[in-house]
């Protein structure tokens, strides 16, 4: 049985075996106390060996970070902390661990932690993180299923650049330096694994806009790669993004589907995680501790995600946003690090303010000039901005990014033209607006900047199990 299930049992003498890692082991002249957790829960199981009930020679050899399986007798507990606690009867040793573990019970730093991203696991932080984790990513699928979406697996490896950014990685079985040449000195991919120049994609948007060509609610929810050099801690190489597409979705609606979407998340966080979510709040308050009066956050890890449930996001354009940070106080105090004016791409300083210090609240900023928006995005009336959406969160910034989508062939060809992609490897793309085009929207909600937000944790670094970062892809 797993621990999780065992701790809600009444206390009746009954056999039971628990199996896990040892966490601490505590002795007395005549008693020893085990720790165990089997990760099912943030919560550990004691087993008490009375003296003499095992082996001297067994017992020397658990310590912590050994595997063990305790058959004994479920009773209540005599001492506070636990309902119940197994007497012990016979121990079997899986595998031991010797002093050099490194997941001693004391307090570790995160950056330490993540050199032995293999062990972390074990830690009562990561085994919170990735429970939580876990329970967000079914929350997803929940969601879109509930809700009449289809799961649909956009390919991983693509020939095309959805955003356009010309951040990808590049997916080739040419040996790096025999890979075979054109006339003019440059690789001929033709002769490659699939006859043309392939990545890992960055997006599953352009194929998922396929789908709902047909199916009209879908969404995919994989993995994405960025070669983006951004050693930040809101950036992988190697991130989740969920991507809902919908036919005969307006601006509107898309921005309703993201607000319902996340809010449904994070309720379920809220409803499913409760005794990791508190593990994470009082961690977060024991670490607040040490920072200065006024950088300490006002609510707690649940006030603040109740908060984002219970309230609705702010709505306004970025023309409008633009006017409010051009009158804010760091604006006149030349206290910005990048200048504000029409036409910039906001930076994160400039989100924070909004979300941060302005609302105080989730914003949903729309209609971003055309210019620094990805090409696909539909064209407003005036000819200088698209019906482009980002959801931004406080301390986050950024976590959905989406669009309406341009639906008018000859509109989205002049823009493809424009930003010079080339037409040809977008044919496919292209046609779903010769037959039977229609309105349609969709967004990309990064899955750990989710993750981030839930667990009140600083670097996205500490919310996915191996995360790929500039020079670093260890384990
Ligand atoms: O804003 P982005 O680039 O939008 C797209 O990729 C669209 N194709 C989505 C769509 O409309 N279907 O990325 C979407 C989200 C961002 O808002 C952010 O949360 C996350 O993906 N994201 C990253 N997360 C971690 N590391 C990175 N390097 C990220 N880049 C984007
Ligand atoms: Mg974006």
């Amino acid at each position: 049985m797993q621990i999780k299930d065992i701790l809600q049992l009444s206390p009746e003498s009954q056999s039971v075996v628990v199996k896990g890692w040892v966490r601490t082991k505590r002795g007395q002249a005549n008693i020893v106390f085990i720790n165990l957790n089997d990760g099912s829960t943030i919560k550990n199981i004691q087993a008490v060996v009375e003296d003499g009930k095992i082996g001297e020679e067994t017992l020397k050899k658990i310590s912590t970070g050994a595997c063990i399986a305790v058959s004994g007798i479920l009773v209540a507990s005599s001492g506070s902390g636990q309902a119940v606690e197994v007497l012990a009867q016979t121990i079997e040793i899986y595998g031991t661990a010797d002093e050099t573990f490194p997941m001693q019970p004391k307090k570790h730093s995160l950056e330490f932690l993540r050199e032995k991203a293999h062990l972390r696991f074990r830690t009562n932080t990561f085994g919170a993180i990735f429970r939580i984790r876990h329970a967000l990513a079914f929350a997803v699928h929940k969601f879109y299923n509930d809700n009449g979406f289809f799961y649909l697996h956009t390919p991983i490896i693509t020939a095309s650049d959805a955003e356009g950014a010309g951040e990808m990685f590049r997916v080739s079985s040419f040996e790096p330096n025999a890979a075979p040449k054109n006339e003019d000195g440059s690789v001929d991919f033709s002769q490659d694994f699939f006859g043309r120049e392939t990545s890992l994609t960055v997006s599953g948007q352009l194929e998922g806009e396929l789908g709902a060509m047909a199916l009209s609610k879908i969404y995919t929810f994989g993995p994405t790669f960025r070669a983006e050099n951004s050693n930040t801690t809101r950036h992988l190489a190697e991130f989740w993004m969920i991507e809902p597409e919908v036919a005969f979705y307006e601006l509107e609606d898309n921005m309703n589907l993201a607000e319902s979407f996340v809010k449904y998340v994070i309720q379920y966080a809220l409803d499913n995680c409760k005794d990791d979510l508190e593990f994470l709040q009082t961690r977060l308050l024991e670490e607040e501790k040490s920072k200065p009066q006024n950088e300490r956050s006002e609510q707690t890890l649940l006030e603040k995600l109740s908060f984002v449930v219970e309230n609705s996001f702010e709505r306004l354009t970025y023309t409008e946003a633009i006017d409010i940070l051009l009158k804010s106080k760091p604006a006149q105090k030349k206290q910005f690090q990048y200048e504000v004016g029409w036409g910039i791409d906001l930076q994160s300083e400039h989100e924070r303010y909004l979300v941060e210090k302005h609302f105080k609240k989730p914003v949903i900023l729309t209609n971003y000039p055309k210019d620094i928006k990805a090409f696909y995005m539909k064209q407003d009336a005036d000819g200088k901005t698209v019906r482009a959406m980002d959801v931004l969160f406080p301390g986050i910034g950024e976590i959905i990014g989406g669009s309406q989508r341009e639906d008018n062939y000859e509109k989205l060809m002049t823009r493809i033209n424009e930003v010079g992609i080339d037409p040809e490897n977008l044919w496919w793309y292209l046609d779903t607006r010769k037959f039977g085009s229609a309105p349609h929207s969709g967004f990309g909600l990064g899955f750990e900047r989710l993750v981030l937000f839930v667990t009140g944790m600083g670097n996205i670094r500490d919310v996915i199990p191996f995360p790929r970062t500039p020079k670093n892809a260890e384990f």
